[in-house]
């Protein structure tokens, strides 16, 4: 009898946490988190110390799957990236072909399609610095590795632009089988 009793008062309290409004959220314990205050991403913030909503990556941390480039734009360090370098794109079809529609988006309108450094943007005069002949012997022996540093980090004279920042690492190095094979 007495548990009878103590079991209607726990099914009572149970049930009348219920509601019929399934979109009713019920009580919120802690409303500043369950209402949670968005912000914009280039918006000003009040919670971080500088004021900012979008934080840069912690210092010494690099995104998921990414392998930073470990050589510095420097004559030594290209030699190193030469010797250390291992291209890992075959001259398969398929990679030739990737290689050359990358090097026409990004190579050609400087060092032309031939790649004999007669580009349009260098024959128009808007370019004014000759770019390299590709096909010339002073390229063709190089190392790949060193090709490959000279796209990520651009040409030691600084004339050449580093092109790291928009060709995915898998796509330099097809543009250097390109370069290697088709030249
Ligand atoms: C805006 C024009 C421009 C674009 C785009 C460009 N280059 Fe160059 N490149 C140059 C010029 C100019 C030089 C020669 C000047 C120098 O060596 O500093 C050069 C030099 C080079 C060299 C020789 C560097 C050396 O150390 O002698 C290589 C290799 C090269 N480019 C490859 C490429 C490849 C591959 C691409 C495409 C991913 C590319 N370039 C895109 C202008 C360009």
């Amino acid at each position: 009898m007495k548990y009878s009793f103590i079991i209607l008062i726990i099914s009572a309290v149970l049930l009348s946490s219920c509601s019929y409004d399934p979109n009713d959220p019920g009580r919120a314990y802690f409303p500043d988190m369950a209402y949670s205050v968005p912000y914009n991403a280039y918006t000003a913030n009040p919670v971080f110390p500088n004021g900012r909503t979008m934080q840069t990556p912690v210092e010494g941390t690099v995104p998921r799957e990414m392998i930073p480039y470990q050589y510095k734009k420097t004559y030594d360090d290209q030699l190193k990236a030469g010797l250390e370098l291992v291209n890992p794109m075959k001259p398969t079809k398929k990679n030739l072909a990737r290689g050359k529609a990358e090097f026409k988006i990004f190579c050609s309108d400087c060092h032309g399609l031939q790649g004999k450094g007669d580009g349009h943007l260098y024959t128009s005069k808007l370019f004014p610095a000759k770019p390299t002949d590709l096909t010339s012997a002073y390229i063709q022996d190089k190392p790949d590795g060193e090709i490959y540093h000279i796209i990520t980090l651009g040409s030691l004279s600084g004339l050449m632009g580093a092109h790291g920042g928009q060709i995915k690492p898998a796509d330099r190095w097809k543009i250097v089988t390109y370069i290697k094979n088709k030249f």
